[in-house]
Formats: structure tokens, sequence, C-alpha cells
């Protein structure tokens, strides 16, 4: 296992996915963690991240100067080689020749880290700060025309700096570099696999569930039916899975979801059908962290209720993902919406969790997936929020706006889908923004009617976002048969705002 340290970059976590697609399991950590810690988890290298700050700032972020004593690997990528030679005496200066973007480097194919490389590299960097004097007992490896120091190394304790990012594409070599610290300088071997993931999820999962019962909720998505199909694999029978119609999925989708899961997999499924009961409780509701809380706290207890008619299960099976288990534990991020798999449960919930993709990506868990046999029509589902349309019609549901929605919405999918771009969208979908009413003509006649907004992202895992440049082809069909199949609707527009500032869901 290797330990990223996170020294606030914007990059940390493509670190730690890089890392594992070299096949070595990884972990993000925050900097000011306890050395008690890094040395309990045992990892067999470190990486410092990059970070925003100069070593010399009041307050600049610093991990404990000790670990470089552990006798364990690192390395320093940026503000991360920065901290490891100003922490071992070297000098680092603010030299004026900043560097962002594309930067041709001469690497000394000697260093450990450059091991079978070409030495003229073109590499990623964006950085003012440089280290103008390496600490005893290193070498420089590399330079660029403004970076006097672009790497060094002292490979017998096993330090290593590199002054640009090899976690992005715009680094070439970078697999390769990275590969060369895990492989030959930490001694890891690739060997965190689908199969790997999927064995030790089971051995966990049998430890944690013994012999009860355990209920999982399947939303039809490829979280939770991953989960699910892990939990199957540890327990067989034992699992009983739940779907609940909240009456706010897209078209057809409950029925498709059920067939689905009926056709390729022996598991006990229930669907529980509670339209009425969410549409009551959301009657009146405008403001989205009201519909947020309704519907996860409903949610819990449709659960609650399931298990007591059972035999009392206690354990419910959720599909948090890694990200969630980061946001949460490293960063002091401030609130933004209460999801309702992690904020939206009630504090007087009867169940524990099991949780086991809580250490996998998105893509690791579409692997499990493929590796475990789920259809690509599940894989590959885009994700879709466990509030579904709720959040997507801005101002109170009801049961006609969601069948507006729900038509909009299809031709959306159907569209994207018939252009061949599903796959390779986050996501995209209709929204609502049901208070607008806006003028038009049709036939001869005034028209005072709904409009339809489209949003289509593109992301790596959902926290950052950017609105995808749509064929106006694509778009023209969409808003001429939204505008022509959809009664009611007027006006189609493109939501054209990535994330930040905005967020993918309007609500
Ligand atoms: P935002 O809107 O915050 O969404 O940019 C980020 C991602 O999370 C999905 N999302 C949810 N998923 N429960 C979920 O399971 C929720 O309450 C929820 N809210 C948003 C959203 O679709 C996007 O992929």
């Amino acid at each position: 296992m290797i330990l990223v340290v996170d020294f606030g970059a914007q990059y940390s976590r493509l670190i730690a996915r890089r890392v594992r697609e070299c096949k070595v399991y990884s972990e993000i950590i925050p900097f000011n963690a306890p050395i008690d810690e890094i040395v309990a988890r045992a990892p067999k290298g470190l990486i410092l991240s990059g970070g925003p700050a100069s070593v010399y700032v009041d307050n600049a972020p610093a991990c404990d100067p000790r670990i470089f004593e552990l006798g364990i690997p690192i390395l320093g990528i940026c503000y991360g080689m920065q901290f490891m030679a100003h922490a071992l005496g070297g000098e680092i200066a603010h030299t004026g020749l900043s560097e962002y973007g594309q930067t041709d480097v001469s690497l000394e194919s000697a260093s450990l880290l450059f091991k079978a490389l070409p030495p003229e590299q073109t590499v990623w960097m964006s950085h003012r700060d440089s280290v103008v004097e390496v600490p005893v007992g290193f070498r420089k490896t590399a330079s660029s025309a403004c970076t006097k120091v672009a790497a060094m190394e002292d490979p017998d304790r096993g330090l290593f700096g590199i002054q640009f990012h090899p976690e992005v594409v715009h680094t070439p070599a970078g697999m390769d570099i990275l590969k060369n610290f895990l492989y030959e300088g930490c001694g890891c071997l690739p060997t965190w696999t689908s199969v790997s993931m999927i064995e030790d999820a089971v051995a966990a999962i049998k430890v944690q569930a013994g012999d009860e019962p355990v209920i999982c909720g399947l939303s039809g998505g490829v979280d939770s039916a991953v989960a699910a199909l892990l939990v199957h694999k540890a327990i067989g029978d034992k699992l009983t899975c739940v779907f609940v119609d909240h009456g706010l999925l897209r078209k057809e989708e409950a029925g498709q979801v059920e067939n689905t899961f009926r056709k390729h997999f022996r598991i006990n499924l229930i669907h529980i059908k509670a339209v009425d009961r969410f549409l009551d409780k959301l009657k009146g509701v405008i403001d989205p962290e009201k519909k947020r809380k309704i519907i996860g706290h409903e949610f819990i207890r449709v659960f609650e209720e399931v298990a007591s008619e059972m035999q009392d299960v206690k354990l419910l099976v959720q599909g948090t993902l890694y990200p969630d288990v980061i946001e949460s534990g490293t960063r002091d991020a401030a609130k933004i919406k209460t999801h309702h798999n992690v904020g939206g449960i009630p504090l007087d919930m009867q169940f524990k969790l099991i949780e086991p993709l809580r250490l996998l990506f998105k893509d690791e868990v579409r692997a499990v997936g493929e590796e475990l046999g789920l259809p690509e029509e599940i894989v590959w589902r885009q994700p879709f929020p466990g509030p579904g349309l709720a959040v997507r019609i801005i101002g109170e549901v009801t049961a006609d706006r969601l069948e507006l929605l729900r038509e909009a919405d299809d031709i959306v999918a159907e569209e994207i889908k018939r252009a061949g771009l599903y796959r390779a969208i986050w996501q995209s979908f209709a929204v609502l923004p049901a208070e607008i009413k806006s003028v038009g003509v049709m036939g001869d006649a005034r028209t005072y009617g709904s409009t339809i907004a489209i949003r289509a992202v593109s992301s790596e895992d959902a926290m950052t976002a950017d609105w995808v440049r749509l064929p106006y082809d694509v778009l023209a069909r969409i808003s001429n048969r939204i505008m022509n199949e959809v009664p009611g609707v007027n006006r189609v527009v493109y939501d054209i705002s990535s994330k930040p500032p905005s967020t993918i869901e309007w609500e």
C-alpha cells in the first residue's frame, strides 16, 4: 500500500488513482495525520502531493519531518519535493521564473526514477518556487531551461523529488516514472486488480456480516448493483435486495431495473411501490435541502419497515465510494448538499452499514462490475441521484411535473445514445425549472409554457465537471423533439455552467 500525503493539491486524488492504475493499492491521508498513524498503516511508500503554498509562508502545510527517517521510500511531487528539500536542509527560492504548462526537461537516465526513459521529455509544470540547492546526500537528476533542479534523488535513503506532475496526461512518461518509483523504489508488485479487490471485499463482508441477514437498497445504478453482488458472493441467500420506487425515477426505469436484475441474478428482490407516500411528504416543499432530507429519511423508514417484516434485520448495504469517504475524512468541506445516502440518513437509524465500495473510485467499481458479469446497461449507466427527479424539478414536485420531466428526459437520453455519446458523457439529463413560464407561438397562437433545461457534463469523479460541447445538430434534435413531443413545453435551453461554480444537479 502507498499513502498519498495530501498537502491540499488539486491532484491528490488523481495521484492515488494513478497509483492504483499501476495496480498498487493507495489511499490518501491529510498532511497533518500523526506519524504514528502512518507507521501503523505500514505503507511500502509515501507520495507527498503538491499544494498551493510556498514552504516559506507562515502556516505552510507541513507533515512531521520524522517521516524522512522511517526508512520508507518517499516521492515528493511539486510542493512535496520542495517540502522535502526544505525539511532536509536544501534551499528553495522564488526565482521569479515561474513555469506553467508543458515544459521540456533533460533527465538523467541513470536515475532510478527515470530508468529506461529517453533523456529528453516533455512534462507538466505548475510552480513559482524552485529548489535551488539540493539537501546533502541528494543529487540533481533533471533540469529545464528555467528550473535548475527539476528532479532530485537520494537513492540510498529512498528519497525522490520531482518538480513536475507525473499524474497528469500532459506528462507522457508520467506513468513510467510512477511505476519506477513503485516497483523499483518501493518494491511493490502490481497485484491490486479487480480480482483481488473482489476477494478482499468478499472476505471483509463475511467477517462483518457473519450469519446475520442483510438488506441492500438497489437503485439500478452501478454502485448499489456491485455492492449487492459482492455481498451476495459473500453471504448468498442471507441477502435481500430492496428496490424502492419512490416515484422520482426516470421513464420506465422501475420496470427496467427489476427486469434486468431478475433476468441476470438469482438474488432475493423485493420491489416496494411507495410513489404516493413520497409525493405526499413532498407536497408544498420547495427548499432543496428539505426535499433531500425528506427523501433520505423516508427511504430509511421504508427499509426499516421491510426489515422488521423480515426477521429483524440490522445490517444495511450502501454503495458509498472512496471520494465520499475522503471528502468527509480529510477536509473541512462546507456542506453543499445533503446526499441522501450520506447526510440524509436519520440520526436514529436502526441499521449498521456495510459499505463494500468505500475504498474504491467509480472507475474501479465499474471494473469490478464487469469482472462480476454485470450487464453493460448497468455498468455504464450514468450516475443518477438518490433523490431522483425531485432535485431536477425546481419548485414543488407534483405528479404532472414529474410526467412532463420524464418525457423530456427520455428524449435527451435517446438522442444522446443515438449520437453514440452516452458512455463518454458523465451525465446528461433534463431539468424542469417549474416556476418559469415564458411566451411562445405555436400554430399562430400564443402559448405560455414551461422551459426545459438540458444539462450534459464531463467529469472524472463528479467533484469537478465541465459542460459538454454537444454538437449543434444533437442539441437541435433534442430541442425540436421536446417541443414537438412534450405538451406544455415551449422553450429549451442548454446549461453551459461548469462545476465549480455550479453543481451538476440544479438542487
Ligand atoms: P452535484 O450536484 O453535487 O452532484 O454536483 C455530484 C454528483 O452526485 C450526484 N448526486 C447524488 N447522488 N445521492 C446520490 O446518490 C444524492 O443525494 C445526490 N445528489 C447529487 C449527482 O447526480 C452527481 O453525479
